[in-house]
Parts: C-alpha cells; structure tokens; sequence
C-alpha cells in the first residue's frame, strides 16, 4: 500500500523541471471543434487546463466549432462551404457562427472551467472585443481574388486587456469572433486566430487540439516534428488538404513571430494536453522554427 503512494508521488514530482520550466508562461490552446466532439473528454481537457492553470502556468483557450456549425447550418437547409480549409461565410452563416461559437460553445466551456474549480472570462466578438478584425480575400492559384463573405482575418489582438484578465487569475476562452472597424463581425479561422493571439501574448508554446494525430505524410505516417521549410514545402506540395492547411499555416505564423514550438497533438488522447507538456517526447507534431 505504502509502495503504491510512494510511487504515486514520484509520478507528481516528475513534473518539478516542466513546471519549473513552464512556470508563469503562456500557453495557447487551440480547441478544436473536431475534438470537442466527445463530452467526457471534454470535461476532462478542461480539468487538464485548470490544472494547468492551478500548477502556475497562464493556458488561453481559442476554439472552434466546425462540426457544430455544419449541423446549424444544415438545420437551416444552408450546405457548408469551403475553399482551400477556409468556411464561406455569407450573412445566415454568420449568424449561426455568432450563435454557436459565441452563444453557445464559449458559455459552455467558461462554466466547465468553473465547474472543475478554476475561474475563467469568455471573449466572444462584441463581448470583450478582443481579435479586431477585417475581411480575408483569398486568392486563388492564379492570384485572383475570392470573395469568402463574412470570412475575416485578424487586424490586432487587445493584448494587454487580455493579459490583465489572465494575471488576475483567469483562463480566457475566446471565440473566434473579430471586430471590424464598423462593429461589423467576422468568421476568423480559430487556428489563425489562436496564432495570432500567441503570437500577441509572446506564448511559450500553441498547442493545437484537433482529432488527427498530428501532420501526417502521404502514406498516412506521423510527422513528429517539422522546421518551417519543409512545413512550407509540405504546403507548396499539395500534401495537406483541408483543415489542416490553415493549421499548418497558423503554426508557422506563431513560431516565426516568436512564440518557442507549435503543437499539433489528437485531441481524442485522454490527457492529451498534459502528455504533452510533461514529457520529453510529447505526442503529435511539433513545429519549430
Ligand atoms: N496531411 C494531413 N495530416 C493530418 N490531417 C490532415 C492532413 N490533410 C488534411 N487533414 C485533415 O485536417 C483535419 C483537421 O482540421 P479541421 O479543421 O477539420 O479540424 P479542427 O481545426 O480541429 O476543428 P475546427 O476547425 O472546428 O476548429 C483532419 O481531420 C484531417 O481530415
Ligand atoms: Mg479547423
């Protein structure tokens, strides 16, 4: 019985020389809505980001919600649409976006975090007005531009309102809302915007959840860790499609601007977020510069 404890505190402190290393750091947290599909883990990524928070590091959620704004939509008899990983977001699509991500999903994820003992602000578009927003024209192969709506890109990130909340105590979950100049509101991508904010809030480390394992090559391998040349080359090669794509792309935004290693782990892997912040190996993709 004796030996059973003993051998559950050696387990505790082994984590003394992460938490040494990652005390009082920032760590953005990209939930994705692929991987907030499953209730149970969910509860439980969120006791993994209060303990986070409890053990002296700063966690900042960002999240999606793909898969919960499809099902509004088709609800409402509107088919989902994207070019090249990015959601065309005309005006319904942008209510229910509003709707699901700020209404919903923010509210329900800011009372889990209270629920499992940690005190937490939502950041939802008008609420709080953190990502400041304008319109994204993509462009296409032959540099045309393409009209994605309501789509935005982020102008700004109101950093230091965000920083006061998160020294006073609080995990920030934000919604991938941004303000435009008008007020108006726009559909960011939550990858890009949780770079952005990583990059903002000079983050240690952004850790993308999401539901694949990580970058995977062609024949369906892991890539565990990836430079940001070849991640480009993996772009310009057509190997990653979809999701992904933008993912990639906010990763690499993040570690060029400062912020020490982007993540890319599977979000169905129970305590995947601690797996990777407690161990030498950590699980998924790593990007560095
Ligand atoms: N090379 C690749 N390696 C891994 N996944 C890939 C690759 N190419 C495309 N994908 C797709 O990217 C998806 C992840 O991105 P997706 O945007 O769907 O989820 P998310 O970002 O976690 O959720 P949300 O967009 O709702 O926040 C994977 O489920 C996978 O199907
Ligand atoms: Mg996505």
């Amino acid at each position: 019985m004796l030996e059973k404890l003993i051998e559950r505190a050696n387990v505790v402190i082994e984590a003394l020389p992460y938490l040494l290393k990652f005390k009082d750091k920032i760590i953005v947290i990209k939930y994705g809505g692929a991987a907030m599909e499953n209730s149970d883990l969910k509860e439980e990524v969120i006791r993994d980001v209060v303990f986070l928070k409890m053990v002296g590091m700063h966690p900042v959620l960002v999240h999606g919600g793909g898969p919960e704004i499809n099902r509004f939509l088709k609800k409402k008899g509107i088919e989902p649409k994207f070019i090249g990983g990015y959601r065309v977001t005309d005006v319904e699509t942008m209510k229910v976006v509003v709707k699901v991500l700020g209404e919903k999903i923010n509210g329900q994820i800011v009372s889990m975090i209270k629920k499992a003992g940690g005190q937490s602000k939502g950041f939802y578009g008008k609420k709080g007005e953190v990502i400041k927003a304008f319109k994204y024209w993509k462009k296409d192969a032959e540099g045309n531009k393409l009209d994605l709506g309501y789509t935005g890109q982020v102008g700004g990130i109101k950093y230091r309102y965000l920083l006061k909340w998160i020294h006073m105590g609080y995990i920030p979950v934000l919604s991938s809302i941004g303000v435009g100049k008008g007020g108006e509101q726009y559909n960011i991508n939550a990858d890009k915007a949780a770079a952005a904010i990583a990059a903002y809030l000079k983050a240690e480390k952004m850790i993308m959840m999401t539901d694949v394992r990580g970058v995977l090559d062609p024949t369906g391998k892991l890539i565990s860790e990836v430079n940001t040349y070849r991640a480009d080359k993996m772009i310009k090669a057509g190997s990653l499609s979809g999701g992904m794509i933008p993912k990639v792309k906010s990763c690499l935004y993040a570690v060029r601007k400062g912020v020490n290693t982007a993540h890319i782990i599977d979000g169905r892997v129970r305590h995947a977020l601690l797996l990777e912040l407690f161990t030498d190996h950590g699980i998924g993709t790593m990007v560095k510069k």
